[in-house]
């Protein structure tokens, strides 16, 4: 196998992370990554929000933690059988802990397809530096407070993606879960 289809193979979500800072160069080289999404007419409609400070990192989570409960009460049965582990083993079932949180922005006519894009690239490119992430939409739960709208810088046009997770694993890098066999019709 090539390297890229192997760092695709292997990528998966990371849910521990040490508390090992990533040095802001391989960030930006992350951020890079992202940053070479393909995007409708290249318009390039996006931007990067990264998190790594305590206290606005606190802020998130004690405004995510009562909306994830909230959020859980409503859930069907088989979400909340799935996520009883995870919230069982994390003291920050939102956040994990990650030491960095990467909120990816996006505006304009195709920010649905490109935006996505930008967070794979991303997702692989910290795989490839044995960097785990983690695509987290329960990070999105601070998004209606109004202080966190402004400290984003969150504009009436724009739409959040992600947040994408990133840190060193705890541990081993973890396998793949099984994936079911691809659908194909070949014609
Ligand atoms: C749009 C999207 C939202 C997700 N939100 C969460 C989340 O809030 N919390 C979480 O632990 N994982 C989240 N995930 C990760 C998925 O649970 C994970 O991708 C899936 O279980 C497959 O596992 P793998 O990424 O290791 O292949 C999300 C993934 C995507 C693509």
């Amino acid at each position: 196998m090539n390297k890229v289809i192997e760092t695709i193979m292997s990528r998966r979500s990371v849910r521990f992370y040490d508390t090992k800072p990533i040095p802001k160069e391989i960030l930006q080289t992350i951020i890079d990554a992202g940053n070479a999404a393909p995007s409708g007419m290249n318009t390039q409609g996006w931007r990067f929000v990264v998190v790594q400070g305590k206290a606005f990192k606190d802020k998130l989570l004690s405004l995510a933690m009562p909306r994830y409960k909230k959020w859980m009460e409503k859930a069907p049965q088989s979400l909340s059988d799935m996520r009883k582990e995870i919230d069982a083993a994390a003291n920050d079932p939102v956040y994990y802990n990650a030491p960095v949180i990467i909120f990816v922005i996006g505006s304009g006519m195709t920010s649905d397809f490109d935006t996505p894009m930008v967070c794979q690239n991303m997702m692989l490119a910290a795989r490839s530096l044995d960097i785990g992430s983690c695509w987290v939409y329960f990070g999105q739960l601070p998004l209606d407070d109004m202080e966190v709208r402004k400290e984003l810088e969150i504009q009436p046009d724009e739409k959040v993606y992600g947040p994408i997770l990133l840190g060193y694993p705890k541990g081993e890098f973890p396998k793949s879960p099984k994936k079911k066999e691809p659908k194909i019709k070949w014609i």
